[in-house]
C-alpha cells in the first residue's frame, strides 16, 4: 500500500515549528474533547435555565439557544478560544509552507512535466467561479482556495488544505490516518462486492487526497478528479505524481463536468457540500446523474451535521462554523435534503439512499447520500 502521509510536495516541519504544530494539536484537542463535552452540561444546568426563567418558556429555535447559550460566559469563551485554536493552526502551518514555498513550486514543476504515474492536469483559467471563493477564505485558510497566481505556478492553496487538513483531523480524534476515501470503499465494499468501475470521478478534490486512494483499490479504473482552482490542482497533480498513482485532474465546475453523458461508472463527493450553495448542489445532482453510466452509483459523502433529531444546543453549537469560521454554506448544507433534490433531479426514487459510514479511524460517521442509476 502506498504511504500518502509522506510525500515531496509536503511542507516539512522544522523542530520548532513542529513543537508550535503540536501545542496547536493539543489546543485543538481539548477544545474539540473536555470543553466540547461541557457544553451540554452548561446548556443544561445555566443557559436553559436562564433563559427560560427570563423569556419564562424554554428556547424554541436555533437562534434562541445561540443567544441562551452566547449568555453563558464558559460558550463565550470557548467560542473565542476555538477561533484563536484555528488562527494558531494555519499560522504554524504557515511558518512551514512558507518557508518551504520557493522548494515544494519547483518540486511541483518538475513532478508535472516528468509525467510519471500517469495522471494528467488540465487548467482552465477562464473557468466562471463563485466570486464567494475568492473573497471568503473558507474555514480561515490563509490565501483561501484561489490564491493569486501571477506566475501560473502556485500550488500554495493545496498546500494549506493538505497540512490543514491533516493536524484538524488530529485534533477533532479522527487521527492523520482515517480517510474519508476508504470510509466510502468500505461501505461500497459491503454493497456490491466484487463490483469493478470502470472509470470514477471525485468532485470537489481540493488536494486530491481522496482521489489518490482509489486508484490503489480499483487498479482498472481511470480515476479523474474535478475542482475549481488552479493552485489546489497543481498541487494535487503533483501530489499524486509524487506518490505514484494516475489521476486525472481538471480545473472544472463539479455542476457543470463537462464530460460526455454516461462517463462514469462511480462518482463521488468528500465533504463538498457543506462548502457550496444550494443551487449548486441541485446542480450536481442533475450532473451526477447525467454523468453516470447505467448501472453506475454516486456517493456524496460529507460530515456528519443534518439537522434532523439533533437537540437545539447541538443546532446552536454547529453554527459557530458559519459565523466563526468562514463557512458560508454551513447552514444551508445542515438544513439540506440531497436525497429529495436526487430525485427532483431524475433519480428513480428506490435508487437514492443515506447512509452512516463509519469512519475508519477514531470515533464518529460521515454520512453518504447514495444514487444509483
Ligand atoms: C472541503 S474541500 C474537500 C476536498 C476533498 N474532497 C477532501 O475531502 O479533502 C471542498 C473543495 O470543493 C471545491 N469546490 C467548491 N465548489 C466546487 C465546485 N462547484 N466544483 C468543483 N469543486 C468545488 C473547493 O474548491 C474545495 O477544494
Amino acid at each position: 500500500m502506498i504511504d500518502q502521509s509522506r510525500h515531496e510536495m509536503l511542507a516539512k516541519p522544522l523542530p520548532d515549528e513542529e513543537a508550535r504544530q503540536r501545542f496547536v494539536l493539543s489546543l485543538k484537542r481539548h477544545i474539540g474533547g473536555p470543553m466540547r463535552e461541557a457544553t451540554p452540561v452548561v446548556w443544561a444546568r445555566e443557559a436553559e435555565p436562564a433563559f427560560s426563567a427570563r423569556v419564562r418558556r424554554a428556547p424554541a429555535t436555533r437562534e434562541e439557544a445561540e443567544a441562551a447559550l452566547d449568555a453563558t460566559r464558559f460558550h463565550r469563551f470557548a467560542k473565542a478560544l476555538n477561533r484563536t485554536g484555528q488562527e494558531m493552526m494555519w499560522q504554524a502551518i504557515g511558518e512551514t509552507i512558507y518557508r518551504e514555498e520557493s522548494r515544494i513550486r519547483a518540486a511541483a514543476a518538475r513532478l508535472s512535466s516528468q509525467k510519471g504515474a500517469g495522471g494528467t492536469l488540465e487548467l482552465d483559467s477562464d473557468l466562471a467561479v463563485d466570486p464567494i471563493y475568492r473573497h471568503c477564505f473558507i474555514h480561515l485558510q490563509p490565501e483561501g482556495y484561489l490564491p493569486p497566481d501571477p506566475d501560473g505556478d502556485s500550488v500554495v492553496a493545496g498546500a494549506f488544505y493538505e497540512s490543514g487538513g491533516r493536524l484538524y483531523s488530529m485534533g477533532r480524534g479522527i487521527t492523520a490516518g482515517d480517510s474519508k476515501a476508504l470510509a466510502a470503499i468500505a461501505w461500497l465494499r459491503a454493497y456490491r462486492p466484487g463490483w469493478e468501475p470502470r472509470n470514477i470521478l471525485d468532485m470537489g478534490c481540493a488536494a486530491g487526497g481522496a482521489s489518490t486512494v482509489y486508484p490503489a483499490h480499483f487498479p482498472n479504473a481511470e480515476v479523474h478528479a474535478v475542482d475549481l482552482g488552479a493552485s489546489m490542482l497543481r498541487y494535487a497533480h503533483a501530489r499524486a505524481e509524487s506518490i505514484g498513482v494516475p489521476v486525472h485532474f481538471h480545473q472544472r465546475d463539479a455542476g457543470r463536468a463537462g464530460f460526455a453523458d454516461g462517463s462514469f461508472d462511480l462518482i463521488v463527493s468528500h465533504n463538498l457540500f457543506h462548502e457550496i450553495s444550494d443551487a449548486k448542489r441541485r446542480e450536481v445532482a442533475a450532473e451526477t446523474l447525467r454523468l453516470l453510466a447505467p448501472g453506475g452509483l454516486a456517493i456524496h459523502q460529507d460530515v456528519d451535521l443534518l439537522f434532523r433529531g439533533k437537540a437545539l444546543w447541538e443546532e446552536a453549537e454547529c453554527a459557530y462554523d458559519f459565523y466563526h469560521n468562514n463557512e458560508p454554506f454551513w447552514l444551508t448544507y445542515v438544513a439540506c435534503d440531497f436525497a429529495s433534490e436526487l430525485r427532483d433531479a431524475g433519480f428513480d426514487a428506490a435508487s437514492v439512499s443515506e447512509h452512516k459510514v463509519p469512519k475508519t479511524a477514531g470515533p464518529g460517521f460521515w454520512h453518504a447520500f447514495v444514487a444509483e442509476k
